[in-house]
């Protein structure tokens, strides 16, 4: 699968759940308010121009347009029912761009704050996608972003291990390899949020509502019995290790 096949099929899967991604998602809206106080805490230079990649149905967007009522506000995702869901929340103030925020084309002014709250975990080639959104930023300039961190169901990827099956989920880096764009200072925090699951079958559903369910590339789904097996493991609930990573980069 190409890399543009495989975001078209995120960005399916993401815009087929719009309608119902709200009610699955405790973890994303935790995350987005935690990012939306470091901004609002954070001593920023005048905010003239708002950039957010990835802002699904507004959980930051929401706060962004309360913390900056004067800057300009560009909204953007990849999925359009996101979108639409995000204008829904956050009313026509804002722009609104369907943009894919690993090639942000077609943005020519600089922005003075560009945030994002678990979306950059989706991105194909995480460094190449920084290094072009840092391009993007004013002198002074801040990025401020939450996103998965390798600890990242740890549970799951375990529980796989256990069993001598292979794990879908995506690798993603962790704080001491993150991958930095050269030429700029930057700042990560970690932190792990544990999120309680009935059983595995409600783990995965949950991802699915999300619209969170396209694997790591190439990954050959496990058969019916693997999979039955995989879940019996977990029978009795267990609890799913977010691992967030807050980065800034500053310009
Ligand atoms: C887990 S949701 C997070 C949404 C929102 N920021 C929140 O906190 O609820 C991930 C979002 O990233 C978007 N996304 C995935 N890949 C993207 C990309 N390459 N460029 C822009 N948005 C992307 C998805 O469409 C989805 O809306």
């Amino acid at each position: 699968m190409t890399s543009d096949e495989r975001k078209n099929r995120i960005a399916k899967a993401f815009s087929s759940r719009a309608g119902v991604y709200d009610v699955a998602a405790d973890v994303q809206w935790l995350v987005a308010s935690r990012l939306a106080e470091r901004v609002e805490g954070s001593t920023l230079p005048a905010v003239r121009r708002v950039l957010e990649i990835g802002c699904g149905t507004g959980f930051l967007s929401a706060r962004l347009d309360g913390a900056f009522p004067d800057a300009e506000l560009v909204l953007t995702d990849i999925a359009p029912s996101m979108l639409e869901r995000c204008r829904a929340r956050v009313g026509n103030r804002p722009r609104y761009l369907v943009l894919d925020g690993e090639r942000p084309r077609g943005l020519d002014e600089q922005f003075d704050l560009i945030v994002s709250s678990l979306a950059f975990q989706w991105f194909v080639d995480l460094r190449g996608g920084l290094r072009e959104l840092s391009g993007l930023l004013a002198p002074g300039g801040r990025m401020m972003f939450a996103t998965l961190g390798k600890k990242t169901f740890l549970e799951w990827r375990e529980a796989h291990r256990a069993l001598g099956l292979v794990c879908g989920t995506p690798q993603y880096p962790g704080g001491e390899d993150f991958p930095w764009p050269s030429a700029f200072e930057h700042r990560i925090d970690e932190e792990l949020v544990r999120q309680p699951y009935a059983d595995g079958h409600d783990f995965v559903k949950s991802l699915k509502a999300l619209g969170a369910s396209e694997p790591a590339p190439g990954y050959q789904p496990l058969t019916p019995g693997a999979f039955r097996r995989l879940l019996a493991s977990l029978d009795g609930g267990f609890a799913a290790t977010y691992h967030v990573l807050f980065g800034e980069i500053l310009a």
